[in-house]
């Protein structure tokens, strides 16, 4: 079975080691290689890839937004999300999940994390937090709110979710802000989470009060490294109780496209340890 990982940068992703320790499980005989893939060349990359024997690909950033143009059919969450993280050719046809969500939520209830009733702040407005708002919304918080430093598109993509998400979301549980998060009591917030691509970028600057975290009690990095992101040492630095990066969320969302590429259910725990810290 060919699958492969396609975004930009790609060198560093880690996700070709966590499928072929599922296919391990099961002794499918697979190929999964690293693609670099620009924006405007993604349409036709990927139906080139499908047309030369691809079963599935991942996809990560900064082309879960574009990759929906190259699909066929999209499933529900991944129309509510405006984005893809897998592709999968079935028939002859390509079809567009996200299943990046579903990890996040999947990954807190691993941790133990309620999500009922909180109150969460998601700071990122791109296509990291279209993927994970709808789950997210899905498990009844309180209040999500999403800040940008670009106010206008934590706004745009708001509107967007509660348009086409069709959860019947109450207009109020769903607020979009500007980074400084003018008019919003910080000592509410749960649990933060960072969807920005700051932590992908050389220069880590995050131009956001360290109050944010006064009542947290997890602060989550969907970006995962080595060593801490900035992110993670601010919510250290300010003793949040749970500090995740996004490693746990990555091997989630990989064991929901493995099963639909494979048709298996592969186990996590293996592939959770094997990060090399
Ligand atoms: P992704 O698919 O990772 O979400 P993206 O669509 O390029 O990638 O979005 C990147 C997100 O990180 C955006 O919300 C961006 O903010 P802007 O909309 O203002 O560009 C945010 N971001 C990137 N660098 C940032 C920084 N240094 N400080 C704050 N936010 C940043």
């Amino acid at each position: 079975m060919k699958l492969g990982v396609i975004g930009s940068p790609i060198e560093h992703s880690r996700s070709p080691e966590i499928h072929y320790e599922f296919a391990a499980q099961f002794d499918l005989n697979i190929s999964f290689e690293k693609y670099l893939v620009e924006k405007k060349e993604c349409i036709d990359w990927v139906k080139d890839f499908f047309a030369n024997k691809g079963s599935g690909l991942s996809v990560t950033l900064p082309l879960k937004e574009v990759v929906l143009g190259a699909a066929d059919e999209i499933s529900e969450r991944a129309l509510q999300a405006g984005a893809a993280n897998m592709l999968h050719l079935r028939g002859n046809k390509i079809f567009a999940d996200c299943t990046d969500g579903i990890g996040l939520v999947n990954d807190f209830k691993n941790n133990e994390i309620e999500i009922v009733n909180k109150t969460i702040l998601v700071i990122g407005a791109g296509g990291a937090s279209r993927g994970i708002l709808p789950s997210l919304l899905n498990e009844d918080p309180k209040q999500v709110i999403v800040a940008n430093r670009t106010t206008e598109k934590s706004f745009k993509l708001v509107s967007e979710i509660q348009e086409t998400s069709g959860l019947q979301m109450k207009s109020s549980i769903l607020m979009p802000t500007g980074l400084s998060l003018k008019g919003i009591d910080f000592n509410t917030f749960d649990i933060v989470i960072n969807a920005t691509s700051i932590s992908t970028s050389k220069e880590q600057t995050l131009d956001i009060d360290k109050a944010i975290f006064n009542k947290a009690s997890v602060a989550l990095d969907l970006y995962y490294s080595q060593s801490d992101t900035l992110f993670m040492k601010m919510a250290k630095d300010s003793n949040v109780h749970t500090v995740l990066d996004g490693w746990g969320m990555l091997v989630h969302q990989a064991a929901a496209s493995f099963n639909q590429w494979s048709g298996f259910n592969p186990k996590i725990k293996e592939a959770l340890k094997s990060r090399r810290d």
